[in-house]
């Protein structure tokens, strides 16, 4: 019996996955310098927390999760998104309780029940932000410049920042009003209307040319913000200005998550087709109190994994990885394999990523691995060079050879 990875699951094997490793890293790095911290959280929870927290109306919830129950009959869903769980994690432990803003960072693996094609995956994969209980602007700001500052890492250059305002509770029952007397003059068919009646603001988010073209004229949130969101609003478009972060206003972005209010942005990549949006965020004040928390606000973004890797691809990016070994040893005979391995391993704790032939393999297989193993240098390992306490050294790209005592040889690779 042979099997098959599961249909719309993306897997990264060697050796690409070092291209993958690369991106998520450098994904995350921008955040752990702003002092967020690692937040690990369950893969699968209460299905109940996806349905209060991201909405009955959205495609997440209505279409996309996967939802099982257990041996004991509970309800639990995959995560297919890490905002609802992170907050569940918050409330839970108390994290709220102490020094504000909670500031975390997450990465893994999300699902989503969706129509596979490129750059669209039942199994992939985010590095996420949040920060929870602070209403400075200056957090969006800082929020939407760690994407930016992560994205330039990369060098990914050919995409935009797309911010909106969903404002808060009034204004959005303002806009809320205006659209659904819009909405009720236009002809939808049924599931659309009944999508609309729970939240109007998905109607705004349907990708179909003909609901596009239906909503041209529809009212914006934009027009309706209350003095006080609009002030926010523009403090956090200064603050992007102070930086130098150009974005784009897209006055239609509502995102497909229920909880945005406020601050809201995507980042759209040019070469990407359909799938464009590498990752988006925005606050949500509201969600906290929803799940049962305080009524603290917070802000955070999603950046797909996937995206950015095929984005750099596309861009031609030259990802480089740091997967590169530096040392590859073949021993020939019995006590130069025991020599070797204990080799590897004090070479291996000051930091040097090296690997030896296992297997008693003659001379030609074993060079043939060292080859493969994209190393840096070799070094073959005999009888002579360990009585002598000296091996040569042979830099693999351009077949110099070096001479190097076996007690020097971290130093000579460092
Ligand atoms: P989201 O926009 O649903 O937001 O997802 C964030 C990113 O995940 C997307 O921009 C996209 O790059 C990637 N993504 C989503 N679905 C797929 C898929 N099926 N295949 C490949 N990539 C995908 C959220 O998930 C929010 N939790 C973000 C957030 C955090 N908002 C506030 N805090």
């Amino acid at each position: 019996m042979k099997f098959q990875v599961p249909k719309g699951v993306k897997e990264y094997l060697p050796p690409e996955s070092a291209n993958f490793e690369l991106v998520r890293e450098k994904l995350i790095s921008p955040a752990r310098l702003a002092n967020y911290q690692l937040m690990e959280t369950a893969v699968f929870e209460d299905t109940g927390l996806f349905t209060s927290g991201v909405g009955e109306s959205t495609d997440v919830v209505s279409k996309e999760m996967y939802t099982f129950t257990d041996r004991a009959d509970r309800s639990l869903t995959l995560r297919p998104e890490g905002t609802a769980g992170v907050m569940r994690a918050v409330i839970e432990s108390g994290l709220d309780r102490g020094q504000l803003p909670v500031k975390v960072w997450y990465s893994g693996a999300f699902f989503r029940a969706e129509r596979p094609q490129a750059g669209r995956y039942r199994q992939f994969y985010q590095v996420g932000v949040e920060a929870i209980g602070g209403d400075d602007p200056l957090i969006d700001v800082e929020v939407i410049s760690l994407a930016v500052q992560a994205f330039k890492s990369l060098g990914l250059k050919d995409y935009e920042v797309q911010i909106n305002s969903l404002g808060d509770k009034p204004s959005r029952e303002a806009h809320r009003e205006a659209l659904v007397s819009f909405l009720k003059k236009i002809d939808l068919d049924e599931a659309t209307t009944e999508r609309a009646k729970i939240n109007p603001l998905r109607v705004l988010d349907d990708k179909r040319p003909e609901i596009i073209a239906a909503l041209k004229d529809a009212p914006v949130i934009l027009d309706f913000l209350t003095k006080d969101a609009k002030e926010r609003y523009e403090a956090v478009k200064d603050g992007l200005t102070n930086l130098g972060i150009k974005f784009i206003e897209n006055p239609k972005l509502v995102r497909g998550l229920d909880y945005y209010t406020h601050t809201t942005f995507e980042f759209v990549h040019h070469k990407l087709g359909a799938q464009s949006g590498i990752g988006g965020g925005g606050r949500y004040d509201g969600l906290m109190e929803k799940l049962g928390g305080q009524s603290l606000s917070g802000i955070g973004y999603g950046i797909g994994v996937d995206r950015v890797l095929l984005a750099c691809e596309a861009e031609g990016i030259n990802l480089v990885p740091a997967t590169q070994l530096s040392l590859y040893l073949v021993p020939l005979g019995e006590e130069a394999r025991k020599f070797a391995i204990e080799l590897l391993l004090n070479l291996r704790n000051q930091g040097i990523r090296c690997d030896m032939a296992f297997g008693e393999r003659g001379l030609k297989g074993a060079m043939k691995s060292g080859d493969k193993s994209g190393a840096k240098y070799l070094a073959v390992l005999g009888e002579d060079e360990i009585s002598s306490g000296q091996a040569e050294i042979k830099h693999m790209s351009d077949g110099a050879v070096v001479s190097v005592r076996l007690t020097e040889i971290a130093d000579f690779l460092k």
